[in-house]
């Protein structure tokens, strides 16, 4: 989860000051937030008048805010309702690109959110469904075969238990429609009410929404894509809240910010050309001054790169990652 809303609601985009700090020396041009949520990332940008946001979301729920960007800030906000892997389709003109900015999870008002289903709170059908999905948590529990279901919570979610509650799941789906009280249930009475400090279902609803909303996917196609896009010089930062995403995000700037040979197996290989500047080499993370106001943002890392050079391909990159993205792929 995200840490940009506290427990009363109010508006906390996270590690905003340390992003501004990064991207400001290349203000005056277009900025594109991946991740526009409620704009607390584009608003402060937007506070510069030389700068431009193209802003995208999944969710059509943030509308109601895009909308009134759109009468505030006028021809220096555009938005676009669709998945940030998709952002080197949008039919746009972007001048002057200076930065691409992706702040993942969810907002706590999206988690509160009883019709999407992402709470092991909420009950009734599963679904978990953020935007623009092509099945649901339901879809899934209903349907994937066993060694798959123990395989996407034990990869996704971490899960200890992960093939005794599939094969509970799979056996208790023959009589009745799983919803999410059921299958907290389920997880329940295989872990026996364990005493540990998250609540036993965590891992497995983690796992089912990163399944349901292809996360894995959709962030290495992200990142490739934003490289892409961007020009030379310009930044791509990533504010990841869980160890998944920031193993993914680290391997991205980290890897190809070193000399690599173009092959492991040839010793007269040539050696590649960065393809970032890295001026962090450790995460960037919250003060505990903002812990304190918004505990949630414990959970944060901030990285980035700055493009070097346009000749990248991203191969080891999708390798590496290839056991996950093999099961979003399974649905
Ligand atoms: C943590 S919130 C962003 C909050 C924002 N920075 C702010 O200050 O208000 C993340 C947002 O990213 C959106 N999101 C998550 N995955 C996405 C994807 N693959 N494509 C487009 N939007 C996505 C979510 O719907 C959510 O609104």
């Amino acid at each position: 989860m995200n840490a940009t809303i506290n427990l009363e609601n109010k508006h906390f985009p996270v590690l905003l000051n340390e992003l501004i700090s990064i991207i400001s020396p290349l203000y005056g041009g277009t900025f594109i937030d991946c991740t526009f949520g409620q704009g607390g990332y584009s608003e402060k940008i937007l506070e510069n008048e030389k700068n431009n946001i193209i802003a995208i979301d999944r969710d059509r729920d943030v509308l109601t805010s895009a909308s009134k960007f759109r009468q505030r800030y006028k021809r220096r906000f555009k938005f676009y309702n669709t998945k940030f892997s998709q952002l080197n389709n949008i039919n746009f003109k972007i001048n002057n690109l200076k930065g691409i900015i992706f702040d993942l999870g969810y907002s706590l008002g999206q988690i509160k959110n009883s019709q999407k289903g992402l709470s092991f709170f909420d009950k009734g059908k599963l679904n978990m469904k953020m935007g623009i999905n092509d099945f649901s948590a339901n879809d899934v529990i209903s349907s994937m075969d066993e060694n798959n279901l123990a395989k996407t919570f034990k990869l996704f979610g971490d899960e200890r238990y992960s093939k005794r509650i599939a094969r509970e799941i799979v056996k208790k789906r023959q009589d009745k429609i799983i919803k999410t009280e059921d299958l907290v249930q389920i997880i329940d009475s295989v872990k026996k009410y364990q005493k540990t400090k998250i609540h036993n279902s965590t891992k497995v609803f983690q796992a089912l929404r990163i399944l349901v909303n292809k996360e894995i996917s959709e962030l290495i196609n992200a990142l490739i894509n934003s490289f892409h896009l961007i020009p030379v010089g310009g930044i791509i930062a990533v504010v990841t809240f869980h160890s998944i995403e920031d193993k993914i995000v680290k391997f991205f700037f980290k890897h190809y910010s070193e000399q690599r040979n173009s092959s492991r197996y040839l010793p007269e290989a040539k050696v590649l050309e960065k393809c970032f500047q890295l001026i962090n080499k450790k995460p960037i993370l919250p003060s505990l001054s903002e812990i304190k106001q918004n505990p949630p943002s414990r959970s944060a890392k901030l990285r980035y790169g700055i493009k070097t050079n346009n000749n990248c391909d991203f191969n080891d990159f999708r390798e590496k990652f290839k056991n996950l993205t093999d099961i979003e792929d399974l649905r």
